[in-house]
């Protein structure tokens, strides 16, 4: 399933398409050192809207459209996290306080280098509802410091477009060359973040960084921005290897499945009735250049479920095999309540939270658990104190999980079949239901499946 661009965008911004900006502005290097309110507001004109550069880039705008980025701001989930947890706790309490414009470093850059925060709420129209637009990432030269992370990218709004190719001409504007669009690190400011108790709340960049991917050469672009034959502009060229503004991810169940492989090993082809046979399965993350799940780690959910079915059709749930590491419990599905601090926001100091996982008990969970400062569990990055252990898939890490199934005394004559299903959901569904997320973003999808026969022996 593929996102359609939903939210209305103004055309309120007068394209300065002919005016030069003297020097580069540099957005905020980091929301953590630097309080936005001190920083010279620019106007959103210094900003093209993406309808004008939708009237020679068509195909690209289509994509755009159609990707995360352009509802990085107006997507429901993120307003409402952003308007119902972050704001009203960011003005509670004070360590937090900068995230209320923090957000928007990422999120909605245009209102954010205005200095309009908070921002009118989507369904005003306002051009905080660009998102991360065309002449945001094409006005970007570089970035400060030595780790891309939190927006420190550094931007130069104005006639002169940043764009891969050399001796590149265009009619509708200054052309540059720039190498950095075409970094990973150019994805980085925005897709590492620090959270304002210093914890790495987002890193896909970093784990990306550590991984085999980065070793052989292997970059963001070449699995979310593909190439194909393409124009890529009225009157321009036509190019068999056009960067194609796909960035598809979480949001696109087509890029999300078979991103894991599973094996099923079971010890014995048979079985007895009232016996017990050991099962181990191998998971492998053959697609992801990051860990799976990756990005907002804090919302995501990685489950596999199995089971063992009779030939009359009856089916036995089995539990994982506990292999006894520190913070193991975060990763079985249990009976716990949990995201306590969303109290914080909502007024409510005894609030109990909700379900932790909402799914069934015993399931092995891959996820990497965010603690508040209390140490509860908390999908409230910003609120992040410290990380449990991180039991995700590796880029091409393989997991071994280990289960067992004991034969009831009437089990069914004939084959049993065991079948392991991976399952993943971008916001854990005891708290989209909560906060009235629309089920798109708990709804399960089927990462992979597999199964095996193994028969009833006499
Ligand atoms: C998230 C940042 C981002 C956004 C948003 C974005 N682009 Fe790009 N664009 C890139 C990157 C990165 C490349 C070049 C990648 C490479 O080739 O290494 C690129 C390449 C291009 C190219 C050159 C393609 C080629 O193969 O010659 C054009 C033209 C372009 N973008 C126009 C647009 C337009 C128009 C929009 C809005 C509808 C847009 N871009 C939105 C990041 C972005
Ligand atoms: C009047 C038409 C027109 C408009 C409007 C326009 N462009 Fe272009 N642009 C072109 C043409 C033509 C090219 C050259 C395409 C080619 O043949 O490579 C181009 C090339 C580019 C490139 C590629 C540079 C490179 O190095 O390959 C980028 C990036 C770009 N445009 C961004 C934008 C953005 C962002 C906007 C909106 C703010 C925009 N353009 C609006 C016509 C236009
Ligand atoms: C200016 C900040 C910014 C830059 C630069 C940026 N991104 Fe993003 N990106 C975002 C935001 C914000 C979202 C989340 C939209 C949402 O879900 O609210 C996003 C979403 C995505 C998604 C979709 C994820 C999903 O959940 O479906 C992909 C894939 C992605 N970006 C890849 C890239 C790649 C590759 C680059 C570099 C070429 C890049 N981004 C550069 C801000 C940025
Ligand atoms: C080898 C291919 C590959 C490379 C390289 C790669 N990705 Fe991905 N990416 C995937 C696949 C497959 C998914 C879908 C599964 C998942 O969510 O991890 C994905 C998902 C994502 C998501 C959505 C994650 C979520 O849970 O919301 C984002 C954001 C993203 N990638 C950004 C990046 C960035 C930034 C880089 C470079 C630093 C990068 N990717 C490098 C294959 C790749
Ligand atoms: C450093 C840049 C950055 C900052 C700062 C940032 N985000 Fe994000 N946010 C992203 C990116 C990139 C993604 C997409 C990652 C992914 O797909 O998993 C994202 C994803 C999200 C999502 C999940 C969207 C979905 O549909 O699954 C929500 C909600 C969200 N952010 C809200 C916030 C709030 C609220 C704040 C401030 C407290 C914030 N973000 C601060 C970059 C940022």
């Amino acid at each position: 399933m593929q996102m359609i661009h939903k939210a209305s965008i103004s055309g309120a911004g007068k394209k300065p398409r002919f005016c030069l900006v003297a020097g580069a502005i540099v957005l905020v290097m980091s929301l953590i050192v630097t309080p936005v309110s001190s920083e010279p507001a620019g106007s959103y004109d210094d900003f093209e809207t993406p309808e004008t550069c939708s009237e020679c880039h068509m195909a690209i705008h289509t994509q755009w459209q159609h990707a995360m980025m352009s509802q990085s701001y107006t997507h429901e989930w993120d307003e409402i996290e952003y308007f119902k947890l972050a704001v009203p706790h960011a003005e509670k309490d004070e360590k937090v306080a900068e995230v209320k414009a923090g957000c928007n470093g990422c999120h909605a850059p245009l209102a954010f280098h205005a200095g309009d925060i908070p921002p009118p709420r989507p369904s005003e129209g306002s051009r905080a509802n660009e998102g991360v637009s065309c002449d945001v990432c094409h006005t970007v030269t570089g970035f400060t410091g030595d780790t891309p992370f939190n927006f420190n990218f550094i931007s130069s709004p104005g006639e002169t477009k940043y764009g891969p190719r050399k001796d590149v001409e265009s009619g509708g504007h200054e052309v540059a060359y720039s190498d950095f669009l075409s970094t990973p690190e150019f994805c980085g400011t925005c897709h590492n973040e620090k959270d304002p108790y210093g914890i790495w709340v987002k890193s896909t960049h970093l784990e990306w960084k550590e991984g085999p991917y980065a070793a052989e050469g292997i970059r963001c672009h070449d699995c979310h921005m593909t190439t194909g034959r393409m124009q890529t502009a009225e009157d321009g060229n036509v190019y068999d290897d056009a960067r194609l503004h796909l960035f598809h991810g979480a949001h696109d169940d087509a890029k999300v499945r078979g991103t894991v492989e599973i094996r099923i090993y079971p010890e014995a082809p048979a079985v007895k009735a009232g016996e017990k046979v050991n099962i181990s399965i191998a998971l492998f993350n053959q697609k992801a250049g990051h860990k799976f799940p990756t990005g907002s780690v804090e919302d995501r959910i990685v489950w596999l479920h199995v089971e063992a079915v009779d030939a009359s059709g009856r089916s036995f749930h089995l539990p994982v095999t506990p292999k006894g590491f520190e913070g193991e419990e975060y990763t079985i599905g249990a009976d716990e309540f949990a995201y306590q601090d969303m109290g914080i926001a909502l007024d409510d100091p005894d609030f109990a939270g909700v379900q932790r996982d909402g799914i069934p008990i015993g399931d092995r969970i891959f996820r990497m658990a965010y603690f508040d400062p209390q140490g509860r569990m908390t999908i409230q990055q910003w609120n992040t104190a410290s990380l449990g252990v991180d039991y995700r898939f590796g880029p091409r890490e393989t997991k071994l999980e280990e289960y067992s199934f004991t034969a009831p005394a009437d089990i069914a004559a004939g084959p049993v079949t065991l079948k392991a299903v991976l399952y993943y959901q971008k916001l854990v569904k005891p708290v989209a239901d909560f906060l009235g997320v629309p089920e798109e973003a708990s709804r399960s999808v089927v990462v992979n499946e597999q199964s095996v026969m193994i028969e009833v022996g006499p």
